[in-house]
């Protein structure tokens, strides 16, 4: 391996980073801490010690590197990052090296005054975490009472200083029946309205904690049939692993400046460490990230050769989640994917059947482009 030192990155950077790798959308958890404390939480068994958190100064220096290497896409999350002391100064930053910046938030700390400087910052849009269509549900989950009055004041707040929102909710045994009326909630709010039935089992911890609130078999099959109809993804009608941005184009930044190729990873993938080296000698030239960027569909056997994987939504960022080696499957996706591929099954009356593979190669049947006038059904 070729070890770049510090004045040929620079040149480096001067010139042009090599074509393809820029991380074009960083994703950063600024902290762990949050005013709410969800019973569906990923993060909470985390560590929030603040002290390990990176200094302002650095924060600043590391969006400007991000500048520098072409970051289109900034997206803060946390935690809450408007507990983060100097959290405006960062989105500032963001904002005027012109990135898109996108928050993620509990919605507890957006008044009028923060909803306007966010949108002088110009910010892209706020997406906030709603539980449930009303105080007790949503409350309940966030044990916080209060918290549901206070994600609609932030709504109100956003809407007035003319930042794009979008209303967040994790599905759950919950709140499944109060899909419908959150649409209509949020539509009425005037805010966009997103929903995810998968539960993620928190990092550091087990299913058990979760398992009051996670969709069952049949609860996730109600929910693709009114909310979601499963179909195979354009990607392969094959078999094979479509590979994403992690790493390629993305990054991810822990709080205590750890950064891994996408935030799934969490510490489960540790490229290189912000208390310790720049962002541009990270992404440049950490030897894991350069051995990760070298993957193929084939580095990931099980799921090469799954004859499901046009319906499946997974990643090695999930397996890594879930504590798993991040090249195996995830059992739980694998489920979730029998479901998809069945439901399509009962929908379409087909039978799923991904293309033939030779030699390992999947072999796809070519489009036949048809011009007007050959085409016989445009005869006469
Ligand atoms: C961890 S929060 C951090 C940002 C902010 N506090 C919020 O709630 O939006 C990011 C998103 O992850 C979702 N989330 C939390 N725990 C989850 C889990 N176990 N599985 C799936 N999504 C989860 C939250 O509901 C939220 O939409
Ligand atoms: S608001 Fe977000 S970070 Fe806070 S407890 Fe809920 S899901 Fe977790
Ligand atoms: S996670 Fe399971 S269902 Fe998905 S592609 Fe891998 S083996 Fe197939």
């Amino acid at each position: 391996m070729r070890v770049v030192d510090k004045s040929e990155l620079m040149s480096l950077v001067a010139a042009g980073l090599p074509g393809q790798y820029r991380p074009w959308q960083v994703v950063w958890d600024l902290t762990y801490a949050c005013q709410l404390r969800c019973t569906h939480c990923y993060q909470m068994n985390l560590d929030w010690n603040v002290k390990r958190q990176l200094p302002t100064e650095r924060i600043l220096e590391t969006l400007d590197e991000m500048r520098d290497l072409g970051t289109q896409e900034l997206l803060f999350s946390g935690g809450d990052p408007f507990i983060v002391r100097d959290f405006m100064t960062f989105v500032e930053r963001a904002g005027a090296n012109g990135f898109e910046v996108v928050i993620y938030s509990s919605g507890q700390g957006i008044t009028d005054h923060v909803a306007q400087r966010l949108a002088q910052c110009g910010v892209s849009w706020v997406e906030l975490t709603l539980m449930g269509a009303d105080a007790e549900t949503h409350d309940t989950v966030t044990q916080r009472r209060g918290s549901f009055v206070k994600l609609l004041d932030a709504v109100r707040a956003l809407s007035g200083a003319g930042v794009a929102t979008v209303g967040k909710t994790v599905v759950t045994k919950q709140n499944l029946h109060q899909v419908p009326t959150l649409m209509e909630m949020c539509r009425e709010l005037g805010i966009k309205f997103k929903c995810d039935a998968h539960m993620w089992r928190p990092w550091n911890g087990s299913e058990a904690q979760i398992s009051d609130l996670k969709l069952d078999r049949a609860g996730m099959q109600e929910f693709y049939r009114l909310y979601r109809q499963p179909g195979p993804q354009d990607r392969s009608c094959a078999m094979g692993v479509a590979m994403c941005n992690a790493g390629r184009s993305r990054a991810g930044i822990t709080p205590f400046g750890q950064v891994n190729p996408c935030t799934t990873y969490g510490q489960g993938m540790v490229i290189g460490d912000l208390h310790e080296q720049t962002f541009t000698e990270i992404w440049l030239n950490s030897p894991m990230l350069r051995r990760y960027r070298e993957m193929t569909s084939k580095s990931y056997p099980k799921c090469d050769a799954c004859e499901m994987s046009a319906f499946c939504d997974w990643c090695p960022g999930l397996s890594s989640w879930a504590g798993n080696d991040y090249t195996e499957p995830y059992a739980e996706l694998c489920d979730d994917t029998e479901i998809k591929k069945e439901l399509w099954e009962e929908g379409t009356g087909k039978h799923w059947v991904p293309a033939p593979v030779v030699n390992g190669e999947p072999v796809l049947i070519p489009t036949i482009m048809r011009r007007p006038g050959l085409d016989p059904a445009n005869q006469g």
